[in-house]
């Protein structure tokens, strides 16, 4: 049973435990002796901290980059060391063992929501059974009804890196869309309620597809080919097909905030929102999104600076 943690783990601690392995750099040789080291990120569901190892031979380098290129969790033995006020687990090769763990719990790697997966599921349903408009009410029972597609959609992240990446991620994205909704709704009452609470259950409906779940989050072959915009088109376009007499206007209008929710199309939208639940619902998504992206940012940083920068962002985040 796994016993250390990231985030337990402090300068100065001997670390003897299995973690996930997220990222493995470059081999690099040393500036000033032969042999060389790499880089590399491990993790579990506290968190991610960077190792490097230390070769003594070219070939013990080697051996260990290739022991960890196939494994998913592998047995870390090393002491953590502080570099520029950032921690990191420093592994030299003697003293280090090849150990790969087949038998790992799942739970103990990926990071999950903290709220109740089952009570979300079911204020979910609430939610759709107060739908009014007939049409999309089947519609997206057609999706609730259906349990091997909820058992994945309870599960799904909303992404792998940028927001709510974590089991159970993609239904926290949704019912904080949900609670959105209903405000700007509370400005706009003319904007259609049943179509934007549609948007928000069934805009990311595709990252069940493109998101496979095991020590992380792993993008799957269809997710890099297609991407979950139009995995989720596909989707919703096919149970719409199967609905008798769903209105064409209708099918069109939501297949379109679909297609449209990411705004912009530099950000992936093969067009851009052109009515108004549709650039309420863009804007309405990206705020929870960036919005939960920077607090998880501050949430992780162990460093305690008061600033820090992100290459992914290009910009700097204010942590007090
Ligand atoms: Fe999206
Ligand atoms: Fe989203």
């Amino acid at each position: 049973m796994k016993k250390q943690f990231v985030n337990q783990i402090k300068t100065g601690d001997e670390v003897n435990d299995f973690f996930s392995i997220l990222k493995l750099d470059e081999i690099l040789k040393y500036k000033s002796k032969s042999g060389s080291w790499f880089p590399f990120v491990v993790g579990d569901k506290t968190g991610t901290i960077t190792a490097k190892f230390w070769g003594d031979t070219e070939d013990g380098t080697k051996t260990t980059y290739d022991f960890f290129s196939d494994a998913k969790v592998i047995r870390i033995v090393g002491k953590v060391e502080e570099y520029n006020g950032e921690k990191y687990i420093s592994m030299n090769q003697s003293g280090n063992v090849l150990e790969k763990s087949e038998d790992y719990d799942s739970a103990d790697y990926m990071r999950k929501t903290d709220k109740d997966i089952p009570e979300m599921i079911e204020k979910l349903k609430e939610e759709i059974s107060k739908i009014s408009n007939p049409h999309i009410k089947q519609l997206l029972e057609s999706f609730s009804n259906d349990d091997e597609f909820i058992k994945k959609y309870a599960k799904a992240p909303a992404g792998k890196m940028w927001h709510h990446d974590f089991v159970g991620g993609l239904l926290e994205h949704i019912h904080s869309l949900i609670a959105i909704s209903k405000t700007v709704h509370a400005s706009h009452p003319d904007l259609d309620l049943d179509l934007l609470i549609a948007a928000c259950i069934l805009h990311d409906i595709g990252k069940t597809v493109e998101f496979d779940i095991g020590v992380n989050i792993e993008i799957t072959d269809e997710g890099r080919l297609y991407g979950h915009i139009s995995i989720g088109h596909k989707m919703v376009a096919s149970k719409i097909e199967k609905i008798s007499e769903f209105p064409k206007e209708l099918e069109m209008k939501i297949l379109h905030i679909i297609l449209s929710h990411h705004g912009q199309l530099e950000n992936g939208s093969p067009v851009k929102p052109m009515f108004p639940e549709a650039v309420a619902f863009s804007h309405i998504d990206d705020t929870d999104a960036t919005t939960q992206h920077i607090k998880q940012m501050i949430q992780r940083d162990e460093t305690e600076k008061t600033w820090i920068y992100s290459r992914m962002d290009g910009n700097w985040t204010y942590t007090k």
